[in-house]
């Protein structure tokens, strides 16, 4: 009879679970010495030689192990994805708005307040499985009108219940991040603040031309504006989450 190395687990496994249910037998006991025996003469090797690439190998196969996320975890990574998501869209309104209001006045900038749409956010969003929207307390885009579950959680920003970002799962599938946007700066007035004040009457004028239905006026500094809600596909982010590199140990 051949033996090869890797029948050997299973031969083991074998006999282990035959002597388990069958009690103790004289006769299997010497089938197991005579087994050992045999591998031992046979010169079977047990020791793995280094294969080429072999660190990178296991290097790779450790970073796709997948984890085992709790449900915490994924509202937590959740949190965290939504806040680079809203710290890099902040940054770049910040300064498109700047840019544009310094190059040509409000009538330059205005395309620029959609950070939801600037490529770079979009695509940072998708990356944890994520699309970002913005709606405010009172609207210029009425496409940006909350729906009844969004509604209600920018009531609560509005009240001061709530201060802070904050994830909650939506149903098995999704969770919504959520993080309040406030009027933090001059520029946001000379398009949301006082007409015939901060705003302009021309710059108005502009504004009405794009946006007829517009309500988003009369804002003060550090006012609540609206709040951001971005929609995260719980399967894309466990993807994600399950893709990234572990931390090496340290030795
Ligand atoms: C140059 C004019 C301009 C400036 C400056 C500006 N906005 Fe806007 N804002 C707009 C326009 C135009 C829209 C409509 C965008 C759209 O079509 O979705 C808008 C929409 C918004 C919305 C989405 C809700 C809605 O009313 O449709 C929020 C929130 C918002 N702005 C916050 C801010 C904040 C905060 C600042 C300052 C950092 C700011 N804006 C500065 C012109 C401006």
């Amino acid at each position: 009879m051949v033996l090869k190395c890797k029948d050997t687990k299973l031969a083991y496994s074998f006999f282990n679970t035959n002597m388990n249910k069958k009690m103790f037998k004289p006769r299997n006991l010497l089938t197991y010495i005579t087994f050992t025996a045999a591998l031992i003469v046979s010169g079977c090797d047990v020791k793995v030689k280094p294969i080429e690439g072999g660190k990178e190998i296991a290097r790779e196969l450790e970073r796709h192990k997948i984890k085992r996320l709790t449900q915490k975890d994924i509202l937590a990574a959740a949190q965290k994805a939504g806040d680079s998501v809203v710290t890099v869209a902040q940054q770049q309104l910040d300064a498109k708005l700047q840019a544009g209001l310094q190059q040509g006045g409000v009538a330059t900038a205005i395309p620029y307040c959609q950070p939801e749409n600037y490529t770079e956010v979009q695509e940072l969003a998708h990356k944890f499985g994520g699309t970002p929207h913005r709606t405010g307390t009172r609207l210029r885009n009425p496409q940006n009108k909350p729906d009844a579950t969004i509604a209600a959680i920018l009531a609560k920003y509005e009240k001061g219940q709530l201060k802070e970002p904050q994830v909650v799962a939506l149903n098995q599938n999704e969770l919504l991040y959520t993080s309040p946007i406030y009027i933090r700066n001059q520029n946001c007035l000379q398009c949301h603040g006082t007409v015939g004040n901060e705003i302009t009457s021309a710059a108005y004028e502009k504004i009405k031309q794009k946006y007829p239905a517009d309500a988003a006026i009369n804002y003060k500094l550090g006012e609540l504006r609206g709040m951001w809600h971005i929609t995260f596909n719980k399967k894309e982010l466990v993807t994600f989450l399950n893709d990234q590199p572990k931390k090496r140990r340290r030795r």
